[in-house]
């Protein structure tokens, strides 16, 4: 991770940890995500094989979901509060404190990545760093979903916990394309008490 990457990584651990105890009220269980979400991760878990990783993990409860589809799933988070209540709550999962631009897990060994509104706080100029090193790790033909603030263009927001970017879904599914994925859905919802939300889900390429 270069310095602008690095500095952001750090503006993000304190504006969640500041506020971790709000966000687990708020976001921090399954009983706070839209039906229709739930329903996509959990088709998109039922794709996959081998070890997961919700990659931006927050309080681990994708964590817990995913593993409830009878995947091998893990954490990682940059925000120590957010992991000490993942493994408090979650003792049989593994969670691991740190980056996701610099992930511990061999070459192509997981099966999938899960990120849930956690690349939503990287400048559009760093996020391809991310993406590289979810394609590292993925093996070919494994799945990655991404979830994200939609919008019409990359712009910039004053999110609660620091500024984060709305992206379009073709611009999205364009950094995913570069990145070693093949776009496989594109989803889109808008409602009131909500921001249009996009979720994509992708799949490295390279598999026979
Ligand atoms: C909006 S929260 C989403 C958390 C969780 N996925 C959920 O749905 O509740 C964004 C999360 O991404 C994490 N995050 C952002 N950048 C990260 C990075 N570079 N490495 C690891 N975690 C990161 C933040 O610490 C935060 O927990």
């Amino acid at each position: 991770m270069d310095n602008a990457g690095a500095r952001t990584g750090d503006i993000v651990r304190e504006a969640y940890s500041a506020r971790s105890g709000e966000y687990v009220d708020l976001f921090g269980s399954m009983a706070s995500v839209h039906p229709s979400d739930r329903a996509l991760v959990g088709s998109w878990a039922d794709t996959l094989t081998g070890p997961v990783l919700d990659a931006g993990c927050g309080p681990g409860q994708w964590t817990d979901f995913l593993a409830g589809c009878g995947l091998a799933a893990s954490g990682i988070d940059l925000v120590p509060e957010f992991v000490d209540r993942a493994r408090a709550r979650y003792p049989h999962l593994s969670f691991d404190l740190g980056g996701f631009e610099t992930l511990d897990a061999a070459t192509e060994s997981l099966g999938g990545v899960l990120s849930w509104y956690s690349l939503i706080h990287h400048h559009p100029k760093d996020f391809r760093t991310p993406l590289a090193e979810f394609a590292r790790v993925i093996r070919p033909g494994g799945g990655l979903l991404v979830g994200f603030f939609e919008g019409r263009a990359v712009e910039p927001f004053d999110h609660a916990a620091t500024t984060a970017y709305r992206w379009p879904v073709v611009e999205l599914g364009r950094e995913l394309a570069a990145s070693g994925f093949e776009v496989i859905e594109t989803h889109t919802r808008t409602g009131s008490g909500y921001r249009p939300h996009g979720a994509i889900t992708a799949r490295r390429q390279g598999a026979g």
